[in-house]
């Protein structure tokens, strides 16, 4: 079951869309997989459920604030009682295939990430270094629950942020997906990613060392499996040479890029979300057919990397 936190400090960068895709494609292709959305923008959960379903039906105790809250009020709310299949995707998903599932997020989740961080201070060095390592072992915890051995994989859906929600996704995480636009602010941006996540590893590890009641914490070594760029003009069948100076400092920066990339397309890409569809899963002919089938090899490296 291997975990993958899906981030950038950007928004917009195309993050949901990738997400969506990956989830979608990979259990057509057989897989179990389940979605989490992190970001309380939950633009994911918006990208495969209905607003008036969310609000009714989901918002008042299904997403994943509650169980934060849950968390930090001293109940126990079981994290795998908030999994949930989209209808559309149940009804698209052709028998003999895998499922996607999704524990939807909450526009309070915001919230979530003020109340953890003044969890963080306030006692002596030895307590806070403690409390720290329970904070942002929170996800990694939750998904010990036996009910998430049953997925091939996760994916997780991070906020365009580096605060300690996202840290909890890391902390859960075996291996980091950059989704990344080929321009010149993406690719200082995917520098600093990199130096954030290693301080992140660096102080949690370090901490780790001390033993929280005479428990041994396990040290975490999430391991980058690439950028992926979104939004790419072509031009006959390559990226336009703006990008492609990019995509190769990236390379340089010494970051493993995926071969495959997310081509730009409006019009496709900006109505997936509305129908409940990613894109990956919709029948298209011309121009969505190939870009259809750029995705499926994306997916196909993903799958490759992963191992699964
Ligand atoms: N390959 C693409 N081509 C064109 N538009 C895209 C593409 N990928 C995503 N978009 C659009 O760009 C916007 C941001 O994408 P999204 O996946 O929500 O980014 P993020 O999660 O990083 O904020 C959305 O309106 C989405 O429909
Ligand atoms: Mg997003």
């Amino acid at each position: 079951m291997p975990v993958v936190s899906v981030i950038n400090y950007k928004g917009g960068v195309g993050k949901t869309t990738l997400t969506a895709n990956l989830g979608a494609e990979l259990a057509f292709r057989g897989k179990n997989v389940l979605l989490i959305d992190l970001d309380p923008q939950a633009s994911l959960t918006f990208s495969l459920v209905k607003p008036d379903y969310w609000k009714n039906d989901l918002a008042p105790n299904k997403t994943i604030k509650r169980w934060y809250d849950s968390l930090a009020s001293g109940a126990s709310l079981k994290l795998s009682s908030l999994i949930f299949e989209p209808p559309t995707m149940k009804r698209l998903m052709p028998r003999n295939r895998g499922s996607l599932h999704l524990i939807p997020s909450h526009l309070g989740l915001i919230n979530v990430d003020l109340e953890l961080a003044t969890e963080l201070g306030g006692g002596t060095l030895k307590q806070n270094k403690l409390k720290y390592l329970r904070v942002h072992r929170r996800l990694s915890e939750g998904l010990l629950e036996q009910d998430f051995e049953q997925y091939d994989v996760i994916l997780i859906d991070c906020p365009p942020n580096f605060n300690v929600v996202t840290k909890t996704a890391i902390v859960a995480s075996q291996y980091v997906l950059i989704p990344a636009k080929a321009d010149y602010l993406s690719t200082m941006g995917i520098d600093f990613l990199i130096h954030s996540l290693n301080e992140l590893v660096g102080s949690y590890n370090d901490y780790a060392d001390l033993e929280d009641g005479g428990v041994e914490i396990e040290k975490i070594k999430p391991e980058i499996l690439g950028v992926v760029f979104t939004m790419i003009q072509m031009y006959a069948d390559r990226p336009i040479a703006a990008l492609r100076q990019y995509m190769a400092q990236t390379s340089s920066l010494g970051v493993p890029v995926f071969t495959n990339h997310v081509r730009e397309n409006k019009t496709l890409f900006a109505e997936a979300p509305r129908e409940g569809v990613p894109v990956v899963m919709k029948p298209t002919a011309g121009t969505g057919k190939v870009i259809v089938g750029e995705l499926e090899a994306l997916v196909a490296e993903f799958a490759a990397k992963l191992g699964i």
